[in-house]
């Protein structure tokens, strides 16, 4: 079987990375480089170019190069480069056929499968186009993977043995993610997503170039933000002088022949002092504020129960980050992972798991969770089209869960069950993910037949809807692809009855902590490919399991205590 890589591609940086003996390996690029800029032009002779060139390029030739692809998926929108136009997946497509280029070339055989990362905060359309691209650059996506569960993976991977509540705090290029995990034993469970798509290290360039560019009007009365050259100079030297003043009290900003008056060259030239630039920019960090609320509410975790604060992007280098997470959440962040590449090298080691090349003990086991809220189209008391949520954002998945729903027409047969992601309880602004008709619905005046909704989202990412008419047992329903997990076969030998769903929500029982362990290295080995060999292990093993979260959800301890029993010789025995 090929080799699996991991890929974090980024809004400002792509990087790559490999398993090799249990450990992640950064992928070097043709100039010997972990970190590629994720910026593609065209050059003169009409070939593409990438990474530094094409960052260098873009000085000269902005037309021909294009920066922060990563910020215009799911846009929709058309990008001119070198004038022909590009969707954003087409230009994504082009960085990661590069990255497969120089993996290639660095590992000496051909990579034809990789695990690329996104934001958490990535919706199921943004996480298609990234497919398509991947595609499109000749890798089978084998997932997609969320940003900061990588990053916590790369972590668990040197901490197995750990139990704490973590909670990365990824501040890139252009994307904002923070997420709360649970480890232990092992195992990752990601208890709440949330972030900003549209916040990250450009913002805070812009705010600097805005300043400068307002100085130097003041100076010259010339307006540099309509001059298309200017803004390519001061872009970089805004970027060189916020790095800058990460470590630096100051920076003086020069510029060069940026502009023109009564044919004499002008120069840019500005002093800015670190606290002036984080005045400028306060407002941005305040912005993660809101997300971070996000995630402790719905994970239920209070700020004094995280146990680490990693910090992940390379946007967290500016001093004022930890400060102000210190400040917010009282507690200091580390620096425990690289946050270069960090995102990389967790998306390796979950390519390694996909290819089944770590051992069983070695391996992590990890639960996610959809930050995004899914159900279906209603109507409320006041006759108002709503969105329905069946399946609240931030429940770990895989989750089984159902709502029952009355006609709203007397006589009504037949009825459209409309299924969308998202927050907002207008549902036309949510995205629709596909639909379908049940019929046969008894007679009945306006309110009088039901019809039940079960949505179930299991680990393959397929989000099942059925809906049944209670009074008659009819059944109808779609299965909806939401690229959130692994694409696989699964291998479904629970009972297909209302104890399957109750079972897959045994961590509410009370005594779930007690037997949480055991029930996690059983389903560790179950996901051990090596297992494919032992058909009726597996199956002995799956029952106990199922029999034992059974025992747990309707509070039989003494017969849960027993099967932990059995499970552990099972265990034991091979
Ligand atoms: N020393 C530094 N001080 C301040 N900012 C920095 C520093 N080093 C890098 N950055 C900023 O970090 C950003 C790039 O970070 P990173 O490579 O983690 O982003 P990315 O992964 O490409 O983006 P995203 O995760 O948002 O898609 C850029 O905005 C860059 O200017
Ligand atoms: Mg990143």
């Amino acid at each position: 079987m090929s080799t699996v890589i991991g890929i974090d591609l980024g809004t400002s940086t792509t990087e790559a990375a490999i398993l090799r003996s249990g450990k992640p390996d950064m992928i070097l690029n043709f100039d010997g480089k972990a970190v590629t800029p994720s910026v593609v032009g065209v050059s003169a002779s009409g070939s593409f170019v990438f990474g530094e060139r094409a960052k260098a390029q873009y000085l000269m030739e902005p037309e021909n190069t294009v920066i922060e692809v990563k910020r215009k998926i799911g846009t929709g929108e058309k990008i001119l480069m070198g004038g022909k136009t590009y969707t954003p997946a087409e230009l994504s497509a082009l960085l990661l056929k590069h990255v497969k280029n120089y993996a290639e070339e660095f590992l000496d055989e051909s990579v034809s499968r990789a695990v690329i990362s996104v934001p958490a905060y990535f919706d199921d359309l943004q996480r298609q186009e990234v497919v398509k691209a991947g595609e499109e650059a000749g890798f089978s996506v084998e997932r997609i993977i969320n940003e900061p569960t990588a990053a916590a993976m790369s972590y668990g991977m040197q901490h197995m043995e750990e139990e704490s509540h973590i909670l990365i705090y990824d501040l890139g290029g252009g994307t904002f993610d923070v997420t709360l995990l649970e480890m232990f034993g092992g195992v990752l469970e990601v208890k709440a997503s949330s972030g900003d798509n549209q916040l990250g290290g450009k913002d805070f360039d812009e705010c600097l170039i805005r300043w400068l560019a307002e100085q130097f009007k003041a100076r010259h009365g010339i307006n540099l933000l309509k001059n298309d050259a200017a803004m390519v100079k001061l872009k970089e030297q805004a970027e060189q002088c916020k790095i800058h003043l990460s470590t630096q009290s100051s920076c003086k900003v020069e510029i060069p022949f940026i502009a023109q008056k009564d044919g004499q060259p002008l120069a840019l030239e500005e002093t800015l002092t670190a606290e002036q630039f984080e005045k400028l920019t306060e407002h941005l960090v305040k912005r993660t504020h809101r997300p971070i609320d996000v995630v402790l509410s719905d994970s239920g975790i209070l700020p004094g129960d995280i146990d680490r604060i990693l910090l992940v992007g390379g946007s967290t280098r500016m001093p004022m980050i930890a400060r102000d997470i210190e400040g917010y959440l009282g507690q200091a962040p580390e620096r425990a992972v690289n946050p270069d590449y960090a995102v990389a090298e967790g998306a390796a080691v979950m390519a390694a798991i996909i290819q089944g090349s770590l051992d069983e003990e070695d391996s992590l086991v990890m639960t996610d969770v959809s930050p995004f809220s899914l159900g279906v189209k209603a109507v409320d008391d006041l006759d108002r089209l709503m969105m329905s949520v069946i399946i609240p954002r931030n429940v770990t998945i895989p989750v089984v869960r159902s709502e029952t729903y009355c006609t709203n027409a007397d006589g009504q047969r037949t009825a459209e069950i409309e299924v969308y992601q998202g927050e907002s309880r207008n549902v036309e602004e949510n995205h629709f993910l596909g639909k379908f008709t049940i019929s046969g619905i008894p007679w009945g005046p306006a309110h009088e037949q039901q019809i039940r909704v079960e949505f179930s989202y299991n680990l393959n990412g397929m989000l099942n809807v059925e809906a049944t008419i209670v009074s008659t047992g009819e059944r109808a329903g779609v299965e909806i692809s939401l690229l959130n997990q692994k694409r696989e076969e699964s291998s479904d030998v629970l009972p297909d009855d209302q104890d399957a769903a109750d079972v897959e929500n045994w961590q509410d029982a009370p005594e779930a902590k007690r037997f949480r362990t055991v029930i996690r290295r059983a389903e560790r080995r179950l996901k051990n490919d090596a297992l494919e060999e032992l058909p009726l292990y597996r199956i002995d093993l799956e029952e106990a399991l199922y029999e034992l979260k059974l025992a747990l959800v309707k509070g039989n301890i003494q017969e849960a205590e027993e099967l932990e029993e059995e499970l552990l010789e099972l265990l034991e025995s091979r």
